[in-house]
């Protein structure tokens, strides 16, 4: 990663203070580390290599150096924007932004699986980490995280993945740059954060959701813990589940199952 030609064109984004490293840990906890030490709002924490990368229920995410993206978004507490209510919220966000930029900006049909994962054709091309920190009841900042698979070899070689993967590269058959993606992703972010509180950005994320009217089975730390029609996702981000009683479930969290389904 070229740090001081990344810096120059990032320079340009209405953003607050750049913190671009070759390799760290994970760009999250570095970006809650500058946020506790009073980083600026809308700063921005990118590295080309993360060595221990975190992803959702405890699993690691690691960014070979030169293929993939791997950034976080420093947020902080504004009434009316970013507050307890519109949390749930802030995957699709992230979440909202990348899909849009696969499809205005490459044309790829991508969707938002149910919470925080961003697919083409059903495979998984980038996943998102919200992280909120409290200090009793008090909110102190969010940090957003996003990796997004560009290169080829953006993919573990042992495929040990908990849902099918891919790549920009794959899914356009040719290379680009992650540059421009991540300009065009965090020109998406920046729309969408103003719009994290109106209906208008729950509505883009039903619009994009997958396996929305199919039967599907989430499953949580226990086990599978619900199964029905994905009906949509409410107000506050979480999952319209219509199960077969009729009831409708609104769920705050879990994980969409849709190969535990029996189709036949
Ligand atoms: C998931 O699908 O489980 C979420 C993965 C989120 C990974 C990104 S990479 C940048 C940021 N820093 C981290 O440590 N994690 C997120």
């Amino acid at each position: 990663m070229e740090i001081d030609r990344w810096r120059e064109r990032l320079k340009q984004l209405p953003l607050g203070d750049l913190y671009l490293y070759e390799e760290v840990g994970s760009t999250n906890l570095e970006a809650e580390r500058l946020a506790e030490g009073g980083a600026p709002p809308l700063s921005l924490v990118v590295a080309d290599s993360q060595i221990a990368g975190r992803g959702r229920l405890g699993r690691t995410w690691i960014t070979q150096p030169g293929q993939a993206l791997a950034f976080s978004w420093i947020l902080y507490p504004q009434p009316g924007l970013i507050q307890s209510e519109t949390l749930g919220r802030l995957n699709g966000l992230g979440a909202l932004a990348v899909v849009e930029t696969l499809r205005e900006g490459y044309a790829l049909p991508a969707q938002i699986k149910w919470p925080n994962d961003v697919l083409v054709e059903d495979r998984k091309i980038a996943g998102i980490l919200a992280e909120a920190h409290w200090e009793g009841c008090q909110l102190l900042h969010v940090i957003l995280g996003l990796g997004i698979n560009i290169h080829q070899n953006a993919l573990p070689a042992d495929a040990s993945l908990a849902f099918p993967a891919t790549t920009l590269e794959e899914c356009l058959g040719r290379k680009v740059s992650r540059l421009d993606f991540l300009v065009q992703v965090l020109q998406a972010l920046l729309k969408w954060h103003r719009q994290l509180a109106e209906p208008s950005l729950i509505k883009a994320w039903n619009e994009l959701l997958a396996y929305r009217g199919q039967q599907i089975a989430l499953s949580s730390a226990g086990g599978t813990s619900a199964r029905g029609e994905l009906l949509g996702i409410d107000e506050e981000g979480a999952l319209i589940l219509r199960t077969e009683r009729g009831e409708k479930n609104h769920i705050l969290s879990g994980e969409i199952q849709v190969r535990l389904v029996d189709r036949s």
